[in-house]
């Protein structure tokens, strides 16, 4: 069987090469050196080995590809490309709108349409169905499901294989189908009463992170306010054997998830006249933590970051990986340059970023730890600076939240 993956980002990819083990997959990407690069065996995702990516491309399995016409006798099509948000913070689903148009256009039977990307619930059913009909040239009628992602890239103990994954089909058929499709190579698969079920229940898994990550930068605030260690008193609180989840403070919350899927949830909620102030004021929190941290430092140092040399440690949204989208690292440097500090920054697994390039971890006269990557020793950033900050929890000795 012949399956065609749409998008070969940190979704497709992944996908990708689990699927190869059972079916023949086309990854189709709209980015040419992208497709290039995996067609010679060089995986830009984490967790994605170049040598798993060869052994499949060796064996017939996988082939990369930007031309349309090479999906066209695909049985089975997942979307997975990006659902950002628009410059205003509004859901963005053009990348989905030419995803369904690619797939329109070229797919010449009846396949099995599977959308893993983050969206709010009625995207399949009201946007992604009727937007590849619109395109579709002689009318096909395919199935569609959802069955949303929840890969979390760099992670080793849970993967496609072992992640419960969530489906529904707009039809009967497209749940039969998507359960045999899936059950190939995931061990656990939960079906859903409807494909709004489990678009719904994918922004809440995120909201459920993002409100109680915005609940504990609050607290951090108010730890610190009455003079107490926030780490201390959350280790207290996790001694609790039911009822309580630790979550632990930040610069506030970074990648392609957190910071947006809530907003997709936000907006649907306010098109349907309910409520979504928690979502809101959470946003709110989780972004003002890097002012809040930039205040902290320059409380430490003075009152004034003008003219200070400033070290931003890891600007990674997380730690081992070199996704720098919507990452916290961005908004305090911003604040630290509003303030006039002359700021660089260090980390080796992004390397390049915003036109700058990773700086030496010594010779500044302020560090912000921002994220730790494990090969980042504690020692040589407490070396590197006479003060160091930091908001990650792991760099004792420093001063931080
Ligand atoms: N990254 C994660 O950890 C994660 C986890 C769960 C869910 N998701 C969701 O999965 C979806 C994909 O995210 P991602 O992280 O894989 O994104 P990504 O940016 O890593 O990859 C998306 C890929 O899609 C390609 N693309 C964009 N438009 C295209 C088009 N019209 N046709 C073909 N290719 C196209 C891009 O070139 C890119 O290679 C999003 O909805 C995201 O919210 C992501």
């Amino acid at each position: 069987m012949k399956i065609a993956i749409i998008g070969q980002g940190y979704v497709g990819l992944t996908i990708s090469v689990f699927a190869a083990e059972s079916f023949r997959v086309i990854g189709f990407d709209s980015n040419a050196r992208i497709v290039s690069q995996l067609n010679n065996g060089i995986s830009h995702i984490e967790g994605v080995e170049n040598s798993t990516l060869q052994k499949w491309i060796n064996d017939g399995q996988y082939r990369a590809t930007t031309s349309g016409s090479d999906i066209a006798d695909a049985e089975v099509v997942v979307i997975a490309v990006p659902t950002p948000l628009t410059r205003d913070r509004q859901p963005d689903l053009s990348f989905i709108q030419s995803a369904c148009k690619t797939i329109g256009e070229n797919i010449e039977k009846p396949a099995l349409v599977i959308n893993e990307s983050t969206s709010f619930p009625g995207t399949l059913r009201k946007f992604i169905k009727p937007t590849i009909e619109k395109y579709s040239r002689n009318g096909v009628a395919h199935l569609y499901a959802i069955s949303p992602e929840r890969v979390d890239p760099g992670r080793e103990d849970f993967n496609q294989k072992n992640t419960p994954r969530l489906y529904a089909g707009l039809t009967p058929e497209a749940s039969v189908r998507t359960h045999d499709f899936y059950s190939k190579f995931c061990d656990q698969l939960v079906e859903v009463s409807s494909p709004e079920v489990a678009e719904a229940a994918k922004l809440f898994e995120n909201t459920f992170r993002q409100v109680n990550i915005a609940l504990v930068n609050e607290f951090a605030q108010i730890a610190h306010s009455l003079g107490i260690s926030v780490y201390e008193t959350l280790d207290a609180a996790s001694t609790k054997p039911y009822g309580f989840m630790k979550f632990t403070p930040s610069a506030g919350v970074g990648g392609h998830c957190i910071p947006v899927d809530p907003t997709y949830l936000a907006t649907v909620a306010e098109e349907h006249g309910a409520p979504a102030t928690f979502i809101r004021r959470a946003n709110e929190v989780n972004v003002q933590m890097s002012n809040y941290v930039v205040n902290r430092v320059q409380e430490d140092n003075g009152g004034s970051l003008s003219g200070k040399r400033v070290l931003v440690v890891g600007v990674a949204y997380k730690p081992n990986v070199a996704d720098v989208r919507e990452t916290s690292a961005e908004l305090v440097i911003d604040h630290l340059r509003e303030r006039g500090a002359v700021v660089s920054w260090h980390d080796d697994v992004v390397g390049t970023w915003n036109g700058e390039s990773s700086a030496p971890l010594s010779g500044a006269e302020i560090a912000i730890v921002v994220t730790k990557h494990d090969d980042v020793k504690v020692r040589d950033i407490l070396d590197g600076a006479p003060y160091v900050f930091d908001t990650t929890g792991k760099v004792p000795g420093a001063k931080g939240l």
